[in-house]
């Protein structure tokens, strides 16, 4: 899914090392159908060409002020009004510093008090200067006129020092990009999502689980929180990095995954069941890893706790979404469970098919209301498929 498609993006690149990965960025966003326009400060062309971030976004790069060219072709304040967002990265400590006191004295300070698109800046310097009280302060300033920030991380710094002021990931910054333009329909809402297999031991090396890779419940968690929710994420074994900005909670047993939701689920808004909870679990765990040599061959299977139904007392407010993985009959019997499990909605997935539910990238199916209404999706990726059904249930919160 574009998530910024046809959004106009001002790219504000000041004079720090990091301003070689603002390429990235460039690439990032374009890739993802945003139009953007590159404001050069006279320091950033220091360390990185004009000509390279033009190539890259293919449109005019802006160095000057006051250049008759450029302002003829897209003036500084048309390009400020037209923007739907501003992003500095890197920023240094300088550009911050004009920005909290209102100095305007080049293109990217002008564009900064000219703008009324939100601003999104990813500082990047030396560590000791991005602690210093100066800077904090500014920053201080800015969050509190609504600008958002990406923080820098710790690791090496270009200067030698170790500690904390490296740019942060360019997939964080774009992250946070869409976040600030994606519709808030889960603004103020607190969201937990569970996601992936749980995994029940029978020795110390085996273990009794399924094909859930995770991905439906990483792209929902992923997307409420570019759509405005507080998000936790409640994680069986998976393969999959964590989601930026979203808590993540990871477990391994249903009993597990059961203990973090008895501590999330009260107070939360909504609760999306996408894990692939085992039913069944080794009746006896061996302490010892199980000899080839005299085992009988039998592994006798106790039911597992079924975690909605435990969850049922702690519901309060919350909307509980759940999901069957059906095989045969799979509106009919996703009902049945939706009603059986006191569910609000339930979403009906087909997981006979290669070519959707556990491990695919894609997933289709029906999502089914306890009040009858029902919705059918087709075969869509799993983040659009996950926003679809958000802006549908969000609509019913
Ligand atoms: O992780 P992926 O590879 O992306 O695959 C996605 C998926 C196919 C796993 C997902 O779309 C899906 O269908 N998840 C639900 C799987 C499942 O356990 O379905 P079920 O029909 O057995 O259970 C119905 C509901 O009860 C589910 O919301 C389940 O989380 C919950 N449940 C099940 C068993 C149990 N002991 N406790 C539960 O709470």
């Amino acid at each position: 899914m574009r998530w910024l498609e046809g959004k106009k993006i001002v790219l504000g690149v000041t004079g720090g090392i990091a301003a070689y990965r603002a390429c990235d960025l460039v690439r990032e966003l374009t890739k993802e159908g945003a139009v953007v326009n590159v404001v050069m400060t006279k320091a950033a062309q220091e360390f990185i060409t004009p000509l390279t971030l033009q190539t890259l976004s293919q449109n005019p790069v802006i160095t000057e002020l006051f250049n008759l060219i450029s302002e003829s072709r897209i003036g500084h304040i048309s390009l400020a009004q037209s923007a739907d967002l501003l992003i500095v990265a890197p920023a240094t400590a300088n550009i911050i510093g004009k920005f909290a006191s209102g100095i305007a004295d080049d293109m990217l300070s002008t564009l900064y008090l000219a703008t009324r698109a939100p601003v999104l800046i990813a500082p990047a310097m030396n560590e000791k200067m991005y602690l210093h009280p100066a800077v904090q302060e500014n920053m201080e300033r800015l969050r509190s006129r609504g600008v958002c920030f990406v923080d820098p991380e710790a690791g090496e710094l270009a200067c030698g020092d170790v500690g904390i002021g490296r740019l942060a990931e360019v997939s964080k910054i774009v992250e946070m990009a869409r976040m600030i333009l994606a519709p808030d329909y889960l603004k103020g809402k607190r969201v937990v999502v569970t996601a992936g297999p749980t995994s029940e031991p029978l020795d110390p090396v085996r273990e009794v689980t399924n094909r859930s890779s995770g991905k439906m419940g990483f792209a929902f968690a992923r997307v409420a929180a570019r759509l405005g929710a507080e998000v936790t994420l409640v994680s069986g074994p998976t393969a999959l990095p964590d989601p930026p900005f979203v808590g993540i909670r990871r477990v391994r047993r249903a009993e597990e995954m059961l203990q973090a939701l008895e501590e999330v689920v009260p107070g939360s808004d909504l609760l999306v069941m996408a894990a692939a909870v085992a039913d069944f679990r080794p009746k006896e765990v061996s302490r010892e890893k199980i000899k080839k040599e005299g085992f009988s061959g039998v592994v006798e299977l106790e039911r597992n706790v079924d975690i909605l139904r435990s969850l049922s007392s702690k519901k309060g407010k919350a909307f509980f979404l759940g999901f069957a993985a059906e095989t045969e009959k799979v509106r009919e019997n996703a009902a049945k469970k939706m009603r059986e499990k006191g569910l609000d909605a339930i979403f009906a997935n087909d997981v006979s098919r290669d070519d959707i539910g556990f491990s695919s990238d894609h997933n289709q199916g029906t999502l089914i209301f306890s009040t009858g209404e029902e919705k059918e999706f087709p075969r869509l990726e799993k983040e659009e498929l996950a926003f679809r059904v958000l802006e549908e249930i969000s609509g019913k919160m």
